[in-house]
């Protein structure tokens, strides 16, 4: 991010709206014309288009960048290639309708270059988008800013290649960050076979994200972080695009391709300015495009980082050796193939030696096969050298030089290399001793220090940002070691205990598990929900410090966010935003209450829930099963957008851990799962059974528990029963019946008996539970009969109506890996 100079800061402060007085206006015309150093604000006053200069340098520029003060985030400049170099610009709407930038002596430095007739009288709109949008006499649209991307990538923009034409819409590079003007690199979309998103050196790749899956980019090892929103679409009519979306998410997001050639993703909290480093291209070398050469593959943990192939060595040793590692690797024993060819021997069938966690090669190639298919398609054709399976893209196979092999850390998919037969069997040999003991032993370590400088790295990076803002720091906190305080984002016990009146009773919000929760609001006028832990917790405190460092980075417009904590001697506490709407229940289940929530708005809350939850199970990479996900956690906002809350018993898991188990069975009778409320085991299938619980009650707007006592046993039983009769209009709310929206609410019925199958297997996952809903996933299949459909069928009904324990919220694992 930039910093424009002082000068121009102060200009900018200083100069509101010469032309047309106070009002903020975000039009331009021929009449209405901008002049350096003025500038127009969108109408939510989120984007400028103005003036500015960059640092080290005094040519002027127009762009449009984030309205902010302190740095400047530039998504797109009109005159990259021909500053002014005076402050003699003007900004205007020409004769013809274009817009245009000139110089004192008005030469046309940039223009729109539109050739439309009806363009004269055209006016130009900033919008809150951060698009500027040129308009013809009667309203159309002839020129938009963001569908001529610069440097930078921002919501509602597409960058995007036609798969006839080969035309491309990219980003590209700055030449420095003080010259706009088109740099080496260019970032965009390579729809080939399976789509992926490059960065071009030139002609050449420089960084390759790995095959779309339609949901992911399989070889990006963003581990704690999202890269959620971003996606990857083909329109079907020759277009594949790029775009991403952060609706409502509290955020700005935007990417930026640096004059280096990478492209770093920033974010930055709406309610401040600073702009926080995300995620970028280059976490480390392996990123580069071919570091090690053909069949050569990247470990950024290992030294060296690059090593052949198993089964391969390398092609020129001495320069290997030397680290020049272009040359890349060589098969050492030939394949089936050419050995009967060469009719030598009747030799052994091939085999395939598997890699975790990879990035895989470019230029795969995609089949239909099935998973088992795979593999045996890839033996019985000769140039098949490699092959892999993965969920959502289904049999990719190699025929060329293996190029680009990346080895992940908790991403990526299997890869499997095909060797000759006896390869396999050294390798064999070798496996079972040393694979054991060695990757038991460097596998903690490196989880270990991975998990510790990760850990580290993110405190650093959230906690300095949320202690400078919140905590004095004359003020130690006292009793706890002081290296730890600095890793969290603070507030003063004071501070808390002024903006809750000390914690009076006026202001308790409710009683969690944890401690009662109060509400409260901070001298800068932030509204606050504060959870005091009860000193009897037996939460330790560095369970709790994980908990807090973990949730603080999970951002997502469907999960509460945490602003910060406080401990002071015994005092735990946990600081989220506020939430004027209170719990789900509290209106759902309300009578009187209940009428807010029209289809549209649960419709909406039921979507988020679902978003919420595929970005705990899947988009933020650490993989969180919640636990508890009942009505109650889920809280409301002031638009009656539902956040997940309580991550007190959430768990994390390994990227390849689908289960766990745990004597300890907390959650809330009703929204657990059977496998979990028997035998306490736990997946991301048992927050799924919760959810299809949630789903049922939103519809029904009643209780799960409301039924204990009747002869369906529980709501489950009925929705099943009126299944079977054929008969699910009578499940749906009164207040919610006479809309018009009847087989949109059906459809989330099924959803939810789809839900809540007996068997972990017969549910969906949570990336298909959204697609059901939205209806992306045409057919559902029928649903089998649920779980606890039958009086009695394993679960005491007497006790089972209780919370499970009192402390129910007082485990929170968060594992060292
Ligand atoms: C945007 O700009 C206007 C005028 O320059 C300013 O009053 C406002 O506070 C800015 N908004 C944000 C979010 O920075
Ligand atoms: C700006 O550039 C023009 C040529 O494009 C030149 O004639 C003029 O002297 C320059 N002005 C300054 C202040 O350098
Ligand atoms: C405007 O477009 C025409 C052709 O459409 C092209 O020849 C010309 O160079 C363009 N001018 C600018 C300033 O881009
Ligand atoms: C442009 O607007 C002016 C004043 O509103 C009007 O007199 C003129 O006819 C318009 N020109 C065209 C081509 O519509
Ligand atoms: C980009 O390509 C140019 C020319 O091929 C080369 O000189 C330069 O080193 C490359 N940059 C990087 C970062 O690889
Ligand atoms: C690296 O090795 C390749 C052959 O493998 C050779 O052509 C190239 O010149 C070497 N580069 C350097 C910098 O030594
Ligand atoms: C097979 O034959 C080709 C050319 O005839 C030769 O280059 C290759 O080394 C031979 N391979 C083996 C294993 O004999
Ligand atoms: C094997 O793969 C090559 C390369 O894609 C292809 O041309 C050929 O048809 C395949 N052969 C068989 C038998 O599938």
């Amino acid at each position: 991010m930039r910093r424009p100079s002082k000068k121009a800061v102060s200009l900018l402060l200083t100069c509101f709206w010469f032309v047309f007085g106070c009002s903020a206006i975000d039009t331009i015309t021929s009449t209405h014309f901008i002049k350096d150093p003025e500038t127009i604000v969108s109408s939510g006053r989120v984007f400028k288009l103005g003036f500015f200069s960059l640092d080290g340098s005094s040519n002027r520029y127009v762009g449009i960048w984030y309205n902010t003060t302190s740095l400047l985030t530039i998504i797109w400049v009109a005159n990259k290639d021909r500053p002014l170099n005076d402050s003699s610009g003007v900004l205007t709407i020409s004769e013809d309708g274009n817009i245009q930038v000139l110089n004192g002596r008005k030469e046309i430095l940039w223009s729109s270059n539109v050739s439309n007739p009806a363009a004269v009288n055209s006016s130009a709109q900033l919008q809150d988008s951060g698009n500027l949008v040129l308009r013809d006499k009667n309203g159309v649209s002839v020129w938009e800013s963001l569908q001529n991307p610069s440097h930078s990538f921002v919501p509602q923009m597409k960058i995007s290649t036609n798969t006839r034409t080969r035309v491309r819409k990219v980003l590209t590079s700055w030449k420095s960050s003080s010259d706009p003007s088109m740099g080496s690199f260019t970032a965009g979309v390579e729809p080939l076979n399976i789509p992926q998103v490059f960065i071009w050196n030139g002609s050449r790749p420089y960084w390759r994200s790995g095959p779309w899956d339609g949901q992911i980019l399989t070889g990006v090892d963003v581990k704690w972080i999202t890269l959620d929103g971003l996606n990857i679409v083909d329109d079907k009519e020759g277009t594949v695009y790029v775009t991403f979306a952060h609706p409502e998410s509290g955020f700005f997001y935007a990417y930026v391709l640096t004059p280096e050639g990478i492209l770093v993703e920033t974010s930055r909290d709406k309610r401040n300015e600073d702009w926080e480093r995300v995620w970028t291209t280059k976490e480390n070398e392996c990123e580069i495009y071919g570091k090690c050469g053909p069949f050569g593959h990247c470990n950024s943990r290992d030294s060296p980082i690059c090593s052949c192939l198993k089964g391969y060595e390398p092609k020129h040793t001495q320069e290997w050796n030397r680290g020049n590692w272009t040359g890349g690797c060589v098969r050492k024993t030939p394949l089936q193939c050419e050995r009967t060819k060469n009719g030598s021997e009747e030799a052994k069938v091939d085999g395939f030696l598997k890699l975790t966690n990879m990035k895989v090669p470019d230029f795969a190639e995609q089949s239909y096969a099935l998973e088992d298919d795979c593999r045996q398609q890839c033996l019985r054709n000769c140039s098949c050298i490699a092959y892999s399976y993965y969920t959502g893209i289904g049999c990719m196979w190699w025929s060329g030089d293996l190029i680009d092999i990346q080895k992940l850390s908790s991403t990526g998919a299997n890869l499997f290399i095909r060797v000759a037969h006896s390869e396999l069997k050294q390798d064999r040999k070798r496996d079972a001793r040393v694979i054991v003991i060695v990757t038991v032993i460097i596998g903690t370590i490196a989880i270990a220090l991975c998990t510790y400088f990760l850990r580290r790295w993110i405190a650093r990076q959230r906690g300095n940002l949320l202690i400078g803002k919140f905590s004095d720091p004359s003020v130690p906190g006292d009793g706890v070691n002081q290296v730890k305080l600095e890793e969290l984002p603070l507030i003063d016990f004071n501070k808390l205990a002024t903006a809750t009146n000390n914690f009076h009773e006026a202001n308790k919000l409710g009683q969690g598990g944890f401690g009662p929760v109060y509400r409260g609001k901070l001298a800068e006028g932030q509204d606050i929900a504060v959870k005091r832990l009860s000193r009897a917790s037996t939460q330790g405190l560095e369970e709790f410090m994980n908990e807090v460092v973990v949730i603080s980075k999970l951002q997502h417009r469907n999960l509460v966010r945490l602003i910060g904590c406080c401990i002071e001697g015994d005092e735990k506490m946990l600081i989220y935003e506020f939430m004027p709407n209170k719990s789900l229940d509290a209106s759902l289940f309300d009578p009187v209450k209940r009428q807010i929530l029209d289809w549209r708005t649960r419709f909406k809350i039921i979507e988020g829930i679902g978003r919420g939850l595929l970005y705990l199970h899947r988009d933020s990479r650490l993989r969180i099963i919640h636990r508890d996900l009942k009505a109650s956690n889920i809280l409301l906002d002031e638009d009656l957008n539902p956040k997940i809350s309580d991550f007190g018993m959430a768990r994390i898991f390994g990227s390849n851990q689908d289960q766990a188990n745990t004597k300890r069975v907390v959650g809330t009778y009703g929204y657990m799962s059977p496998e979990y409320a028997m035998e306490g085991r736990f997946s991301e299938k048992s927050d799924v059974f919760s959810f299809g619980v949630l789903l049922l009650e939103i519809v029904s707007g009643r209780k799960n528990s409301s039924f204990y006592h009747e002869e369906y046993f529980t709501l489950l039983g009925y929705a099943w029963k009126l299944w079977k009769e054929d008969n699910m209009k009578t499940l749906i709310d009164g207040s919610i019946l006479e809309a018009c929206f009847q087989e949109e609410i059906l459809r989330c019925i099924h959803v939810g008996l789809l839900c809540v199958q007996e068997l972990a297997k017969d549910r969906p996952s949570v990336s298909t539970v959204v697609g059901m809903i939205c209806s992306e996933i045409a057919h559902l299949p029928p649903p089998k009969q649920p779980a606890f459909t039958e009086m009695r069928s394993g679960i005491d009904i007497e006790s089972s109506d209780k919370k499970c324990s009192l402390n129910k919220v007082s485990i929170t694992m968060i594992e060292g890996r």
